[in-house]
């Protein structure tokens, strides 16, 4: 039997922040957010023979550490970031085949206005969008949109399904035939080629139907990303392709099975829902090469910064942590404000154990690691990376692929990716050797 193929991209979201930036090597002559960059980002994914280029968004400052925003805007703590719809454009205006995701979230978004984008952006990439629906967990993000505090985790995702069940009533409210633009007759649609929508939920009312010519791919690439088992069952009924975290095979593994089930439970084929599972990576000719680019990663940012990234993305301000507490301590702590005990803290408690006692300086010093995402990148040889890649993927079932990124400095490691990495996984059988065909769907869903 064939051996399975792998999808890749290229999460380019952290190359300018968390210190990245100024790297050896990253983006001489740019800088963010210099279209020329991005551009040229595109153009080595595509030489690679990459399957999309993403990025994730957030839409506030960070300002939970301290509780203000300082330390996110001196040390690039997920700020700044740019809508970066219009560069979406310019990137495909340089390309031919590699696809683009962007990121909206459905709790801010309406449904009407976002379909329309889609359509708008489908139409000039020729059929290579594809859209990333975030629930969003951040109070930042929220406050912009007229939100006092987060919306409950439960309705974030119903409002989610509902998004998505109105994008795609207007997707298809406009048959794929419906433009005649005759010269002759004068006649530019068929009316009977329409239909209402007329939606009336809980969270939107839309009458319809879209206002748009049908695109090349009639629907976007939808990709979502849960962990919860409320967001796994989200991802179930929203995604065409999933995005996983990067968290140990063995979680992987059982995220699989959990959206295995989901999907089963909907009535979708599991095999045709792959994952593309978040990996950071170092690609070096030889595997000293790429573990010393690794610890760069160590040098990168301060510990304020390291404060500014953990806080923002727990809810939990860790600037008011005693000098000496214990895990235990803390995570009660943030569980009593309502905030989320992220990943992270669920994993120092299972590593040194929960009575663990720590300093404010050593628990900042784990959180270095975290925020740099040192300890899960993978750093190797091609053939190291390889091996390893081949593992996961066979051990998730061999559905999806990977979606590269943190990568230490850019382009020196997507050149890596596209020049060493993606040639040894051709060698293995395991990637594309050209783009089969026109659209990001064809391209990221053939099996
Ligand atoms: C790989 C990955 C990428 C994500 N990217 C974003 C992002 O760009 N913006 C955002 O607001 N949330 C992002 N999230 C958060 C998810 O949308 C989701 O809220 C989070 O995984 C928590 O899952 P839960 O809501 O099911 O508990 C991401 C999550 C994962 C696993």
């Amino acid at each position: 039997m064939a051996r399975r193929r792998m999808h890749l991209g290229f999460d380019f979201s952290y190359s300018h922040m968390g210190g990245r930036w100024r790297m050896p090597g990253a983006w001489p002559g740019h800088t963010f957010p210099d279209v020329g960059m991005l551009e040229e980002m595109a153009r080595i994914a595509e030489r690679g023979l990459l399957d999309i280029v993403f990025s994730g968004d957030g839409t506030g400052v960070p300002d939970t550490w301290r509780g203000s925003r300082d330390a996110a805007v001196e040390w690039g703590m997920n700020w700044p970031r740019q809508d970066l719809t219009p560069y979406a454009v310019a990137m495909a205006r340089v390309t031919r085949h590699v696809g683009f995701g962007l990121t909206f979230s459905s709790s801010f978004m309406h449904p009407y206005y976002t379909a329309r984008l889609m359509n708008s952006l489908d139409h000039i990439t020729g059929g290579r969008i594809a859209m990333n629906l975030v629930a969003s967990t951040r109070r930042s993000d929220f406050a912009n949109f007229g939100f006092d505090g987060l919306m409950d985790h439960g309705d974030r995702y119903d409002r989610m399904e509902e998004f998505t069940d109105v994008c795609r009533l207007l997707w298809d409210s406009v048959a794929p035939d419906a433009m005649l633009w005759d010269r002759e007759t004068g006649r530019v649609g068929d009316p009977a080629k329409l239909r209402d929508v007329r939606h009336e939920g809980r969270f939107f009312k839309v009458s319809g139907p879209l206002n748009t010519p049908p695109s090349p791919q009639g629907r976007p690439v939808l990709i979502q990303a849960g962990g919860s088992p409320r967001g796994i069952r989200a991802s179930a009924y929203v995604a065409d392709v999933v995005f996983g975290g990067d968290m140990a095979l063995p979680l992987q593994v059982k995220q699989r099975a959990a959206l295995d089930e989901a999907l089963r439970a909907l009535g979708r084929d599991p095999e045709e829902v792959g994952i593309l599972w978040q990996t950071p990576i170092v690609v070096a000719e030889t595997e000293r090469e790429a573990l010393a680019r690794r610890e760069l990663l160590l040098t990168s940012i301060p510990p304020e910064a390291v404060g500014a990234y953990l806080s923002y993305n727990s809810g939990y301000d860790f600037s008011t942590l005693p000098e000496r507490f214990t895990l235990r301590e803390l995570h009660a702590e943030i569980v009593a404000g309502q905030a989320s005990p992220m990943g992270f803290l669920h994993e120092l408690m299972a590593t040194l154990g929960p009575g663990a006692e720590l300093t404010r300086a050593e628990f900042l010093e784990h959180g270095l690691r975290e925020a740099t995402a040192y300890d899960r990148t993978l750093a190797g040889s091609p053939a190291q990376l390889a091996d390893r890649l081949e593992e996961m993927f066979e051990a998730t079932g061999s559905r999806g692929g990977f979606m590269l990124g943190h990568t230490v400095s850019m382009p020196p490691d997507l050149i890596g990716i596209a020049d060493h990495l993606v040639p040894e996984l051709q060698r293995r059988g395991r990637f594309r050797t050209e783009y089969r065909y026109r659209t990001l769907k064809e391209n990221l869903l053939e099996s």
